[in-house]
């Protein structure tokens, strides 16, 4: 099964796909997970990537689609499908991800819209908190560690993204509406687009994906 997980800044796409990778064995392919880790170790695309990135717009496309292609193509992919996080942002990059699958002989069997009100969005980003190993999403009111500042699942310290303030969280927004937003009719008219109501607790989000994807497996 491919899956995309579509939704603003904040909606819960990192937080849900932790679970669905555990659920359905599928791989997660974070496009943001992958730029930051390409910042911290100083390579040719982190350089490229940062201002963007510090600034809350997009990478240029040409960047992104790049690295989406290549991994795509991996054979842990081939073997157990995809689910795409923060991947496609822009409809370029929707037509390429096409062209792409197309090549590849694969299908997109389902994109998982998650639907949360901007207000929302800026109190859940601004207490986010992140494991520096594995990535795992926490919040300091909705879902605290066990122990402040430390992993509850490996250990890892957590910290916040250098993204994640108000300022920042206002802009990704604007891009998100402008910018992304569109994506939601290009998936609609292809018949594979399920909303999926992201103001619910984490388990009740869960649920309903499930019951979403459940169709498709
Ligand atoms: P990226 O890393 O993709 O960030 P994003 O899309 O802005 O989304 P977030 O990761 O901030 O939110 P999320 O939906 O994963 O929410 P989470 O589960 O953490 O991209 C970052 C940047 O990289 C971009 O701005 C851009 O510069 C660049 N980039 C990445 N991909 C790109 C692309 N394709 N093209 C161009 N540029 C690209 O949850 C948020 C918080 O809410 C957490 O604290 C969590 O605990 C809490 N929470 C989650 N669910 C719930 C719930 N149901 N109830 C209460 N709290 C909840
Ligand atoms: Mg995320």
């Amino acid at each position: 099964m491919n899956v995309i997980l579509l939704g603003p800044p904040g909606a819960g796409k990192g937080t849900q796909a932790e679970r669905i990778v555990k659920g359905y064995g599928l791989i997660h392919i974070s496009t943001g997970d992958m730029l930051r880790a390409a910042v911290k170790n100083g390579t040719e695309m982190g350089l490229k990537a940062q201002e963007y990135m510090t600034a809350g717009a997009l990478v240029p496309d040409e960047v992104v689609i790049g690295i989406v292609r290549d991994r795509i193509a991996e054979k842990d992919v081939e073997e157990k499908g995809f689910l795409l996080d923060g991947f496609p942002r822009t409809v370029g990059q929707a037509d390429a991800l096409d062209k792409v699958l197309s090549s590849l002989g694969k299908n997109l069997d389902a994109v998982v819209n998650i639907i949360v009100p901007d207000e929302e969005l800026l109190d859940r980003l601004t207490g986010r908190r992140i494991c520096k190993s594995c990535q795992k999403p926490y919040h300091m009111v909705f879902s605290p560690p066990q122990k402040e500042g430390v992993c509850d699942t490996c250990g890892g310290e957590l910290y916040q993204r250098a993204d994640d303030t108000i300022e920042t969280v206002k802009n990704r927004l604007d891009v998100y509406h402008s910018q992304t937003s569109p994506l939601i009719e290009y998936y609609t008219k292809k018949g594979v687009l399920f909303d999926i109501d992201g103001t619910k607790g984490m388990e009740d989000v869960f649920g309903d994906i499930s019951n979403a994807l459940k169709a498709k497996v």
